[in-house]
């Protein structure tokens, strides 16, 4: 089979790098793609994924068997639907089913009406309004731009003044442009975080391994958020107890929800949790694999993911055997200096070849530069993944690698697999 896949960060290096291990696929294309894609696919470049127009008639001319959907921005625009339309099977979901990740206050509704449980919130689209109801439900003050903002659209404001701030940038300034239009307050959820990502179909909803992100720019959580500096898998946060309480409360509704409001999911569903007192609660979904989780996940899926992609786009996931690997699992991101700030480019990266065997090093934020040198190209450059048959051990090999690998500016956290507060 030939197949396309749609991005170019550390997620589709993964899910491109699984890929190719399938002996069913003879050919990966991808688009836009980075220097550590290239060595498993052929990358057309020219256009961004986010330029579903040009996506859609790509797809046209390369006559995939299937395509791949790695981030949000395209799926929210309705790829999918454009692409299905030309007859070629998708992986990721419709533009109706996409809005899960669109728009916190569809979530929110879906949330309330399965009685799944989540954080107290309220929806504003006045700024005046949630002026006069500021500390509702107290500080922080949790505040989310109903869109779509790469990941910065929260704010835990700790006091009156920062919550203020927040709801004029949101609101007044329109920072995140229409996404912040609509703004969903919550109550403050504490407790650990943790991510299940889910394949879906119109057959099954079925978890993967937990992966634990780290979303923080510094050490010990502390420091603006990113897209995630890290992940290990499998999350140690999660017991028995715990796992039967996700799937009771949170996973069966949700498919049920699904299939009550006729919501066509075919794609992975990420589901952010809160372990909270009161047991698991969901903070967020996204329609999408995880970045950097998948790098941890798919690092020991020991099934072709082809034969799992092709089974979700044929509503055959319920069949469909998936296993894991017990090995565990780390990430390590090494990010450019300013990031999650402006940062910059067009650093020569060194060390990519002295990893040891059974590191993989996925590329994030990469291109090539003249004679084939390879530059950093983005804010989160790679991720350095090692399995191990403890967590320290994966731990540990991770970090003897990360070690190797440099670039001007390069900076990485010293707490990945550290676990807070469990
Ligand atoms: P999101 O973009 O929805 O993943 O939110 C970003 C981060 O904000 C989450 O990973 C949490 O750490 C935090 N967060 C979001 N909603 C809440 C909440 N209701 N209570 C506490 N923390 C939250
Ligand atoms: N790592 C968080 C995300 O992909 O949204």
């Amino acid at each position: 089979m030939k197949v396309l896949i749609v991005g170019g960060g550390g997620r589709e290096h993964a899910i491109a790098w699984k890929l190719a291990q399938s002996p069913k696929v003879h050919e990966i294309v991808c688009a836009p793609g980075n220097a550590g894609i290239a060595q498993v696919a052929r990358c057309v470049g020219g256009a961004d994924a986010e330029d579903v127009g040009a996506m859609a008639r790509l797809a046209e001319t390369e006559k995939p068997d299937l395509v791949v959907i790695g981030p949000e921005v395209p799926l929210a625009l309705g790829l999918t639907d454009l692409i299905e339309a030309k007859g070629i099977p998708v992986f990721g979901p419709n533009k109706k089913c996409s809005r899960l990740e669109a728009s916190k206050s569809f979530t929110k509704d879906f949330l309330i009406r399965h009685g799944i449980p989540t954080a107290k919130s309220r929806v504003f689209t006045d700024k005046d309004e949630l002026l006069s109801s500021i500390g509702l439900y107290g500080y922080p003050m949790v505040l989310k731009a109903d869109g779509l903002a790469a990941g910065k659209g929260v704010v835990l404001a700790a006091d009156e003044n920062e919550a203020r701030q927040a709801i004029e940038e949101m609101m007044g300034d329109r920072v995140f442009g229409e996404a912040g239009d609509t703004v969903v307050v919550e109550e403050c959820l504490v407790g650990v975080e943790a991510s299940v990502l889910c394949f879906v179909d119109g057959s099954a909803l079925v978890p993967m391994e937990s992966a634990q992100d780290y979303k923080r720019i510094f050490d010990e959580d502390k420091g603006p958020n990113t897209g995630g500096m890290g992940t290990y898998s499998p999350s140690l946060v999660f017991t028995g107890k715990l796992n039967a309480q996700i799937r009771e409360r949170i996973l069966e509704p949700t498919f049920a929800g699904f299939k009550k409001d006729g919501l066509d999911f075919r794609g992975v569903l990420f589901i952010g949790l809160m372990m909270t007192d009161e047991g698991p609660k969901v903070i967020e979904f996204n329609n999408r694999f995880g970045d950097p989780e998948t790098q941890s996940v798919l690092r020991r899926l020991e099934s072709d993911l082809l034969d799992i992609f092709v089974a979700v786009t044929e509503d055959r996931l319920a069949q469909q055997e998936i296993t894991w690997s017990d090995e565990r699992a780390v990430c390590v991101a090494l990010a450019s200096a300013g990031y999650p700030g402006p940062y910059e480019k067009g650093k020569p990266i060194s060390g990519l070849d002295a990893v040891e065997d059974g590191i993989v090093v996925f590329h994030a934020g990469t291109t090539f530069g003249k004679d084939g040198v390879i530059l950093t190209n983005g804010g989160r450059v790679l991720g350095v993944t090692a399995t191990g048959k403890t967590h320290d051990e994966a731990r540990a090999k991770a970090y003897a690698n990360v070690s190797r690998i440099t670039f001007d500016g390069a900076h990485y956290r010293g707490d990945i697999g550290v676990v807070y507060g469990a």
